[in-house]
């Protein structure tokens, strides 16, 4: 069986005070809890965090950059991000997609440089409401997961997180019915299965995120193939974040 993974992506919130204060809370709150629990939280809190010595919160990154180490102004590596702590980074976000550029190409790299240094990835794919009004969510989505996963091996594939995140569901209050969000998610895991076989596919976490808060978590986690949510503005609230990681009661 797979375990649940809940993320929070903090996006720009949060100074490092506020990111500690808001930690101390938190750990404290999913003590009982038997879900995988990570927190992203802008890079400048990384290393605070990381001090606190959370003994159930992971610490994850919400970008990395493509290169090892070199002349990248402003950027930041990943052994950088292994070295202050991090297990997860988040990789292919739609804001980064489609406010920063990063592509399909970009993704994969990162996905495999992530991996190859022991930083797990979670891979965000989603399609815009235009997109969607066409019918091309799944075959648009199919693509941004063959393109992620190309040239990794199975051993590789199965530490993936995906996070299938509707772009239209993002910071809207708009949810996909826990219905609709299934069945892509459904067919994200028909294509592991074609890409990789039943055994890694069925391995996989896959996570839904868009407008995820202690009210709908539940309906969502019922469903077969929803393992779990990435929570953007909900996480921000260690009481708010800790009732969706409290799903089950
Ligand atoms: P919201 O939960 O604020 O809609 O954000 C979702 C998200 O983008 C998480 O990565």
């Amino acid at each position: 069986m797979r375990t649940p993974i809940i993320a929070g992506n903090w996006k720009m919130h949060k100074t490092v005070s506020e990111a500690v204060e808001t930690c101390r809370v938190l750990d404290q709150l999913v003590q009982d809890s038997n879900v995988e629990v990570v927190v992203c939280p802008p890079f400048t809190a990384l290393s605070a965090l990381s001090a606190l010595g959370m003994s159930k919160v992971k610490l994850g990154a919400q970008n990395m950059c493509t290169e090892v180490s070199g002349a990248y102004t402003g950027e930041i590596s990943v052994s950088m991000l292994r070295d202050v702590g991090c297990q997860y980074v988040i990789i292919g976000h739609s804001e980064r997609r489609e406010l920063f550029g990063e592509t399909d190409e970009m993704v994969n790299t990162k996905t495999l440089l992530a991996l190859k240094h022991d930083l797990l990835p979670i891979v965000c794919v989603g399609e815009t409401l235009t997109q969607r009004k066409a019918g091309e969510t799944e075959s648009l989505v199919v693509g941004q997961i063959e393109k992620a996963f190309a040239n990794l091996s199975c051993e590789q594939a199965q530490k993936v997180v995906v996070a299938y995140e509707p772009i239209w569901a993002i910071g809207t209050g708009e949810t996909a019915s826990s219905v609709e969000a299934n069945a892509v998610i459904v067919t994200i895991r028909q294509t592991l299965d074609r890409l990789y076989g039943t055994d890694v596919a069925q391995q996989i976490q896959i996570q839904y995120g868009g407008s995820v808060k202690p009210a709908n978590i539940g309906e969502l986690m019922e469903q077969s193939d929803i393992d779990g949510a990435l929570v953007g503005g909900a996480s921000l609230l260690p009481e708010d974040f800790a009732a969706i990681v409290h799903y089950h009661r």
